[in-house]
């Protein structure tokens, strides 16, 4: 192939992609499947490879990462990134008002509202309608180049669209985590074994900064924008702006409002006060912004923001109240968590009692001490939050925290990798919450699916000597569960049956039972799904495990090191030994048909007949595919009872299939 030759397929190729990725992105529509699809990007991916003088930066394959930044260059900002004033309240926000007319000599402003987005400010350079620079806000002066990772936000356009547009301009906005993505993430952290990530916010912030591209391509973040800067276009109003980066291809929040007065900013904030909950990113308030550029002007700065611009932040439920001791929590993998112990307080509706602190480093942050006076939050997560701490009460001869050495359990010192922001207890073989941990986990539902044991069982079975690893459960006796106090003839049986029972379960499931860091469900199945059985898998090195898809060097790492040590694999003995699967059974994929070949469903809601579980099971064994989300590519959405409503809309919209329990029966036969 001649270098003409070369660069005319990769144009040729970008614009085939672009064409496809707009389609899909933009219309939910796709018009070649998947495997197609990949095979023009690998084919790209390959001749970029070969022609890095063709390499160009709007590339479509920057999209899936896998650029490496060891250190990201600071740039100095070509416009300094500002903040904006806060107000809390009504009175302060007419304070505001008037400030504006005044400055205005008492012209009436128009006013252009907008949420406030609780993510990563970034800042986007374009040069003749490509993406060149994408920085942190960072100091506001100077924030760090972020471009190969921010070229992995679908949302942020690497070319735009048009032709009227400036040679050179710069675009800003709010890069953040949608909520549902940032749920499921921790969802998956969970079941993993790992430290759960603190809120979204933080999350955005730390996957921009993460050295590898594709895995901040895995991390769906998105991008709304908000602010033009630098086009000199004929453009007289923040509204027109706006408009024109929306014409022009990037991603604007449709929440927007121009609002004649100050009284309809009010009826702004309350409409959105409740409704911006419904959003899929979180926000923490309003944003006001003089509409005309010209007032803009008149207005101008004061050293730290905008004189035409002002936050309105909505209230977050808080509450006070009183530390009265910090205790530690060890996990299965011995990982540990603070947790501050509260003067009960009544907060949005429930009492709070307890609340995380995540790690040494949110203790050393927030520098509470024991009796002081906190304040407490619920934000978009579960457990409540300590968000600050009132040193007004504090007394003379308080003393700062000190954070454990030893495992509050066992006693063990405990250690702290330089890359983990939490501390571990190492003693994995003795330490009892571990021990009792790894089987609870073992005998989740989407493990070994063990339901007439929970966790005092299996507490009891521990003290009592019976269990003390996942393989002992393969030991116990009808005899000496019946002995138990709490026990009696029939709860024992059931006990024993259903770890009898358990033994039935798909190695996909066993593998995940067995708790090995950084294997959650899903890589459990892709692991099963390439190897078929634990002797291969056990066998297989560093770099052949990198070698399935989606599994990176941690997890490969994590499975190396749980395979060399020698008790591990005495344990694998014992349970194959015990007759639980450990290979893949090929002939039910098989004897089940192919019914449902290169089709791909949605499950979504409560059946009647069938657990999800199950569902999925018969989907893949008929050679169907399960996906988690409603895309145009999507074949069948089966639709149970209780099923949310946005999936259905959202389905219908794109004219996917909508089917029962019973029509799912049909299609495979039953
Ligand atoms: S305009 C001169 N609009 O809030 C300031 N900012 O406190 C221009 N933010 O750093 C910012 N949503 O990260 C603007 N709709 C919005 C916003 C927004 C969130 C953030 C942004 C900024 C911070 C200012």
């Amino acid at each position: 192939m001649t270098q003409e030759q070369a660069k005319k397929e990769i144009l040729e190729l970008t614009d085939r992609i672009n064409y496809y990725n707009d389609l899909y992105y933009q219309e939910s529509v796709s018009e070649i499947s998947d495997f197609e699809f990949d095979q023009l990007l690998e084919r790209l991916i390959s001749l970029e490879k070969q022609y890095p003088e063709y390499n160009f930066s709007d590339s479509p394959s920057h999209r899936v990462g896998g650029t490496i930044t060891k250190n990201f260059e600071t740039v100095i900002h070509k416009y300094p990134m500002l903040s904006l004033g806060n107000t809390y309240s009504e009175e302060e926000l007419l304070d505001f008002d008037k400030r504006v007319i005044k400055g205005l000599e008492g012209d009436a402003p128009e006013y252009f509202c907008e949420l406030k987005f609780d993510g990563v400010a970034l800042s986007l350079t374009y040069e003749n309608g490509v993406l060149v620079q994408a920085v942190t806000r960072g100091d506001g002066t100077k924030g760090d180049n972020i471009t190969a990772n921010a070229k992995t936000i679908r949302t942020i356009p690497l070319k735009l669209k048009g032709d009227d547009i400036p040679q050179e301009f710069e675009v800003r906005g709010e890069a953040f985590m949608p909520s549902a993505v940032f749920k499921l993430l921790n969802e998956q952290r969970a079941a993993n074994g790992e430290e759960l990530l603190a809120n979204p916010r933080n999350t955005a912030s730390g996957t921009l900064k993460m050295q590898d591209s594709a895995v901040v391509a895995a991390r769906k973040i998105d991008c709304y924008m908000y602010n033009l800067l630098g086009a000199e276009k004929n453009i007289k109003t923040h509204e027109a702006s706006i408009k024109t980066i929306e014409s022009w291809g990037f991603n604007v929040s449709p929440t927007y409002k121009l609002c004649k007065s100050i009284s309809e900013v009010l009826d702004y904030i309350k409409e959105w006060e409740e409704k911006r909950k419904t959003l899929p990113v979180d926000t923490d308030g309003i944003v006001i912004k003089v509409n005309s550029l010209d007032h803009q002007e008149i207005l101008g700065f004061t050293a730290k923001s905008p004189r035409w611009a002002i936050a309105y932040k909505y209230k977050t439920e808080s509450a006070s109240t009183i530390l009265k001791d910090i205790t530690y929590q060890v996990g299965r993998t011995g990982a540990i968590t603070p947790v501050a112990e509260l003067e009960p307080v009544l907060l949005a509706g429930t009492t709070v009692k307890r609340a995380s602190l995540h790690n040494a480093n949110e203790i050393a942050r927030l520098d509470i001490r024991i009796g002081d006076t906190v304040y407490v939050e619920k934000g978009g997560e579960i457990i409540p939050k300590v968000t600050g701490v009132d040193t007004t009460f504090r007394k003379s001869d308080s003393k700062e925290h000190i954070y454990i050495t030893h495992c509050p359990e066992c006693g063990s010192e405990l250690v702290r990798e330089e890359s983990e922001a939490s501390h571990y207890c190492p003693n994995t073989e003795n330490c009892p919450p571990q021990i009792t941990g790894r089987i609870l986990h073992f005998i989740h539902r989407k493990a070994m699916d063990i339901d007439s044991m929970g966790e005092q069982t299996i507490k009891l079975l521990y003290t009592e000597g019976l269990v003390k690893n996942i393989g002992d459960l393969y030991n116990l006796k009808y005899e000496q569960v019946v002995q138990l106090e709490g026990f009696k003839e029939l709860s024992s049986k059931n006990l024993i049956d259903g770890i009898a029972k358990s033994k039935e379960a798909p190695f996909e499931n066993v593998l995940f039972g067995m708790g090995i860091r950084f294997v959650g469900r899903t890589v459990a199945e892709k692991l099963v799904a390439c190897f078929k059985n634990i002797d291969a898998l056990m066998s297989a090195s560093l770099e052949e495990l990198m070698e399935v898809p989606e599994i990176g060097e941690r997890i490969a790492q994590s499975l190396v090191s749980y395979f060399n040590n020698p008790k591990n694999r005495v344990l694998i003995e014992k349970l194959k030994d015990a007759g639980l699967n450990f290979e893949i059974n090929e002939d039910d994929y098989q004897l089940a048909g192919d019914s449902l070949k290169d089709m791909s469903f949605v499950i979504s809601g409560v059946f009647e007949k069938y657990g999800r579980d199950e569902l999925k099971e018969l989907i893949k064994s008929h050679g169907g595919k399960v996906v988690s989300s409603i895309s145009a590519k999507l074949d069948y959405l089966v639709a149970g009872e209780k099923m949310g409503p946005a999936k259905l809309e959202k389905a219908a919209k794109l004219n996917i299939k909508i089917i029962s329990e019973a029509e799912f029966d049909k299609m495979i036969n039953l």
